[in-house]
């Protein structure tokens, strides 16, 4: 039997400053009632100046560390999925490695925005199967905010900043990830993307003119795709890992709109203490907001050893994901 992945410890950071919806009033032509009600947030946490996205995913890290109770040297491996590095390069992650002092890990970062932290599950599930890594961290950490345009309302509300973390190791126990479904509808690029600051488009007077180095999006389409994309990766990793909706205790989808995670557990027939939900405390905090999620149902008691657990989610790309994961802690 080959060895799985099993979650050994996890932990989130999120800034300090909080913007609430009453904030952003003063900010856009927007109300507290129109942001709850056509999407569930209330507030988000907001990286300061000084603060770059290394530095909150160093503080989940060593939180995840610690409850994993291993040293950094054992770290094989980190993967820190974020669209939002410090810099182009080098990686976030290794700026993470060095913080921590992972001596002996590779790091790098993965590019699959919001499906960022699945997509890192899915690989170190591979490479610990293999055997070609032991224990791997795990990382979404993203600072939308700084990628943001401040004078558009249907991004600006949206977005929040934070890191979270996972330790994986090898274990021959029965428990960790069972299976991952990860899938990209790259005809959809156009629906969210950040179009200037790249290759294609560098940094120019005209770019900071147009505002063009911001997220910009078509929420409606992204809506519609980010339902079906979830249902379809829920049902494939699930129908790899032999179960069903019922056998399953806990759902945390990415926290990108409340409507979205509704119709998501209307699908699946899941009363809400089956669904977890913190987006009205973090807004949509990227490649962060799975492990954020999933730290928070550990300490509040809703994740428990021997539970089946499902996370979903989408992102720009458009990228899609799902992992089964059988909780061992
Ligand atoms: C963005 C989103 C909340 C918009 O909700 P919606 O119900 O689809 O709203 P619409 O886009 O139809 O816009 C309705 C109206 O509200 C307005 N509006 C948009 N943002 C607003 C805001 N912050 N405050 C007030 N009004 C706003 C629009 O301009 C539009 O006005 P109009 O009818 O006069 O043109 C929703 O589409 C969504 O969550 N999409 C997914 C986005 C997402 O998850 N992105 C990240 C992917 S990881």
């Amino acid at each position: 039997m080959s060895l799985k992945a099993k979650i050994i410890g996890v932990g989130l950071a999120a800034p300090e400053k909080i913007l609430t919806n009453k904030d952003l009033e003063k900010i856009v032509e927007t109300s507290d009632e129109w942001i709850k009600s056509r999407t569930g947030m209330s507030e988000r946490h907001i990286a300061d100046e000084k603060t770059a996205t290394s530095d909150l995913a160093t503080a989940a890290a060593l939180k995840a560390i610690e409850m994993a109770k291993i040293a950094p040297e054992e770290i094989d491996l980190i993967i820190t999925g974020t669209v939002t590095p410090d810099m182009p390069f080098p990686s976030a992650a290794c700026f993470v490695q060095n913080n921590i002092k992972a001596v002996k890990a590779a790091a790098f970062d993965l590019s699959a925005a919001c499906s960022g932290f699945i997509y890192g599950l899915s690989l170190s599930k591979g490479m610990i199967a293999s055997g070609d890594a032991r224990t791997i961290l795990v990382i979404g950490a993203d600072c939308l905010s700084k990628i943001t345009d401040w004078t558009d309302r249907n991004t600006c509300v949206l977005f929040g900043d934070g890191a979270g973390a996972a330790v994986l190791q090898a274990t021959s126990e029965d428990a960790g990830v069972l299976s991952t479904y990860t899938y990209s509808d790259a005809s959809k690029t156009h629906l969210l993307q950040v179009p200037a600051g790249g290759s294609r488009v560098p940094f120019s007077k005209e770019v900071l003119e147009n505002r063009t180095n911001f997220i910009k999006m078509e929420g409606n389409e992204v809506f519609k795709n980010a339902v079906k994309g979830m249902e379809r990766a829920i049902d494939a990793a699930l129908h790899k890992a032999g179960l069903k909706y019922e056998d399953v205790s806990l759902v945390i989808p990415h926290q990108a709109n409340i409507r979205i995670i509704e119709s998501i557990a209307k699908r699946m027939k899941l009363p809400p203490e089956k669904v977890f939900i913190n987006l009205d405390k973090y807004g949509n905090t990227s490649a962060a907001s799975i492990p954020i999620a999933m730290t928070e149902a550990y300490a509040a008691g809703r994740l428990k050893k021997g539970d089946i657990l499902v996370i979903t989610a989408f992102g720009a790309g458009l990228t899609m994901g799902a992992a089964v994961i059988k909780w061992g802690i």
